[in-house]
């Protein structure tokens, strides 16, 4: 008789909201010896590796040698994350976060899951949020009801999984409630345990949802983008270990809750350059900044924004006639003796 063994990987994701903070602000911007680049990862400021090249703790990254690839680390999470992808444009950071995973597997079996992994919380992010817009909630395994948990125990957010009889059936999409299912996650969350509902005693689930049953469950926020194109029923229903999952997280100046309040507290005001604007998140939890029309760069440092020379840019702004860039435009006119849309190829034609 096969004795039937839990195996439970318990394993909390945290970044924790506490309320808006004035954090120590580095009053210079970055010094000299800061890195640029942790492997090929770009760290524009606010960003920065080490203390004194980050705007403030929640910017702070570190940058993991070790290995034959350097790995970039947040200590916004613990035990620390990895983020793969960061950029100043649109807010974004990914990070890799491994699934809850859940398995009933016999005593027997070779293949045993990995030891568990336990996140525990220390200090909360007033930098990230899981991007709702980008992120789901999936339940993987079946059958699976799984679901996230806030700071309080309460119920956030979840989908069930179920099982059919059989394994061969074709699915119309994928990841619609059979074996996989996916769920919206509420705006600014910044912090969620996974859980599962414990179907470990079979017998007590209705038979059209028990169908044949998969030996692990799994439960992770994952970037939406991953459903479409890397999740493959066939393949990664039946698996009892899952690797780290993409997830976006939207970074901002948190400290206040809009812009108009971080103009007001100029000693902290994170829009550096003189040719820069700050703007609202769409959570109204913060803000961030960006370069007026017309010139590009990084608007979190002083002097970041510089003129962009549309003349060198025919591609993006078309001229055929006369052009001279200015601070922050450009003109574009006929050649004396013509007039016209210089803006428009043969526009401009001789005057008589
Ligand atoms: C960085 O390197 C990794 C591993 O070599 C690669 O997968 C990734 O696409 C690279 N990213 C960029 C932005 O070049
Ligand atoms: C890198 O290696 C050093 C020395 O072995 C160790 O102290 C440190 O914790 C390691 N860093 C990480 C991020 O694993
Ligand atoms: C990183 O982000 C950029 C811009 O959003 C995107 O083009 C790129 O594919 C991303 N890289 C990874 C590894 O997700
Ligand atoms: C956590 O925050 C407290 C108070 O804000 C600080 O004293 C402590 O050093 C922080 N711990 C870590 C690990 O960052
Ligand atoms: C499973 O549930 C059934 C029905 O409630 C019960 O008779 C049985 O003892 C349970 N088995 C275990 C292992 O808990
Ligand atoms: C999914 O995985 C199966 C089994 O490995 C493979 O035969 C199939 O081509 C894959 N489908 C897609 C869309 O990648
Ligand atoms: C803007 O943020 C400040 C401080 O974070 C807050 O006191 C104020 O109520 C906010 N304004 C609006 C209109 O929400
Ligand atoms: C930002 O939000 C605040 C409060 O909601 C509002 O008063 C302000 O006009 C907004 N600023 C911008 C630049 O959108
Ligand atoms: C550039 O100049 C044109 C023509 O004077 C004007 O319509 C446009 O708004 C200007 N653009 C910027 C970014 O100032």
């Amino acid at each position: 008789m096969a004795t039937i063994r839990l195996m439970s990987l318990q394993v909390a994701v945290f970044l924790v909201l506490l309320a808006p903070v004035t954090p120590p602000v580095s009053a210079q911007k970055p010094a000299a010896h800061c890195l640029d680049k942790c492997g090929n990862i770009s760290i524009p400021y606010p960003f920065g590796i080490g203390a004194d090249c980050a705007r403030d703790e929640g910017f702070q990254l570190h940058c993991d040698r070790n290995e034959s690839t350097p790995r970039l680390l947040t200590y916004q999470f613990k035990p620390p994350q990895q983020l793969v992808n960061l950029s100043l444009a649109d807010g974004e950071a990914r990070v890799l976060l491994k699934p809850e995973t859940k398995c009933i597997v016999e005593e027997r079996s070779a293949d045993l899951p990995p030891p568990p992994t336990s996140y525990t919380f220390v200090n909360g992010s007033t930098t990230y949020r899981y991007s709702a817009k980008k992120n789901r909630l999936v339940a993987l395994g079946c059958p699976n009801l799984g679901y996230i948990v806030d700071g309080s125990d309460n119920y956030v957010s979840g989908c069930m999984s179920a099982c059919r009889p059989s394994l061969d059936s074709p699915l119309p999409a994928p990841c619609t409630g059979e074996r996989c299912c996916q769920i919206n996650i509420p705006p600014t969350l910044n912090f969620y345990v996974p859980r599962m509902y414990n179907f470990d005693n079979l017998s007590t689930v209705d038979a059209e949802l028990r169908g044949s049953t998969t030996p692990c469950r799994h439960v992770f926020l994952v970037e939406q983008t991953w459903i479409e194109t890397v999740y493959n029923d066939t393949k990664d229903f039946n698996r009892l270990e899952l690797e780290a999952m993409p997830v976006v997280l939207e970074w901002a100046i948190r400290n206040v809750y809009n812009c108009s309040a971080g103009k007001r507290k100029t000693t902290d005001y994170a829009c550096r350059s003189a040719n820069s604007d700050c703007f609202n998140t769409t959570d109204n939890q913060g803000y961030r900044c960006r370069c007026y029309d017309g010139y590009e760069g990084n608007p979190y440092l002083d002097g970041g924004c510089k003129d962009i020379d549309e003349c060198q840019r025919q591609k993006e702004y078309p001229c055929f006639g006369k052009c001279t860039n200015t601070q922050g435009n450009h003109t574009c006119v006929c050649p004396p003796g013509t007039s016209g849309n210089a803006k428009q190829e043969n526009g401009c034609r001789p005057t008589d």
